[in-house]
């Protein structure tokens, strides 16, 4: 539900923060946990409303009881309801139990009045890569049908199309283009925003705004072949649903980033 007189849905999307159940521990030299509430820290010197926080995968880096409970520990500090879908380094059963409280929900539909927000899991046991089931699938298309007049965003984890860096577009949605063809016959939607690549992009596919976000942690840099690491600070992106069905959104990022990460990693 929205507050009396606003119709138009703030929403924050969190992703990627490959937590550990320690504290201490780091991934690729930055300390994931710090990282996290350092994005968190940014979110409460902003003034604008959160109406929601969806949190798009790979929550977790070990699948520790801990790592979720420190998530969950983190986004408590926020009275607005957070919405999550399993990465690929997710362990759902973890996250059913831990990621239900009063403030996490495992919900996959969200009604607001003009828009619905759908989450998928696109998660392939014990791989990287990501996939659609029919019946995800078919909860878009019934979602829809279901509620003809409203605008549709869609989240899922994997990146439904390439984003230029071969070593991570490997990893892809594996049915992206039987996705987005059943979305492009669908006026509803009108946005498609993941994580996983760990980097921002904004572009258009028949009419649908395609968006992705940086990780709370590590980032990677765009067009690169290779398995390479970016020096750009960690973020997340807001999205405010308008009445149009235009989306307005920005990411933003930490200042002066206290989050260099080991540039000489070779993978992770
Ligand atoms: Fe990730």
């Amino acid at each position: 539900m929205l507050p009396e007189g606003r119709v138009c849905p703030q929403l924050l999307q969190i992703t990627d923060t490959h937590l550990f159940g320690s504290p201490e521990k780091s991934l690729l030299g930055v300390n994931t946990r710090d990282s996290f509430h350092a994005v968190l820290d940014l979110i409460e010197q902003q003034p604008a409303e959160i109406d929601a926080f969806l949190a798009t995968g790979d929550i977790s880096q070990d699948d520790s009881i801990s790592s979720y409970s420190a998530f969950a520990h983190g986004i408590a500090r926020f009275a607005a309801p957070c919405y999550w879908i399993p990465g690929n380094h997710d362990d759902p059963r973890i996250m059913a139990t831990e990621l239900d409280n009063p403030t996490l929900h495992a919900a996959k539909q969200i009604v607001y009045p003009k828009w619905q927000v759908l989450l998928l899991d696109s998660q392939v046991k014990k791989h990287t890569y990501g996939f659609l089931s029919e019946s995800q699938l078919l909860f878009v298309e019934k979602a829809v049908a279901e509620y003809p007049d409203r605008h549709c965003l869609v989240l899922l984890h994997h990146n439904p199309i390439p984003v230029g860096c071969r070593w991570l577009d490997q990893h892809q949605l594996k049915n992206g283009s039987q996705f987005l063809d059943l979305l492009s016959r669908l006026p509803q939607v009108k946005g498609v925003v993941w994580g996983h690549v760990h980097q921002t992009l904004d572009r258009m596919h028949n009419g649908i705004r395609l968006l992705s976000t940086p990780s709370t942690c590590i980032q990677f840099k765009p067009n690169c072949d290779q398995f390479t690491l970016d020096t750009v600070a960690p973020g997340y992106r807001r999205l405010t649903l308008l009445d149009d069905g235009e989306i307005d959104t920005e990411v933003l990022r930490l200042k002066d980033n206290p989050f260099a990460p080991n540039l000489a990693s070779k993978g992770y």
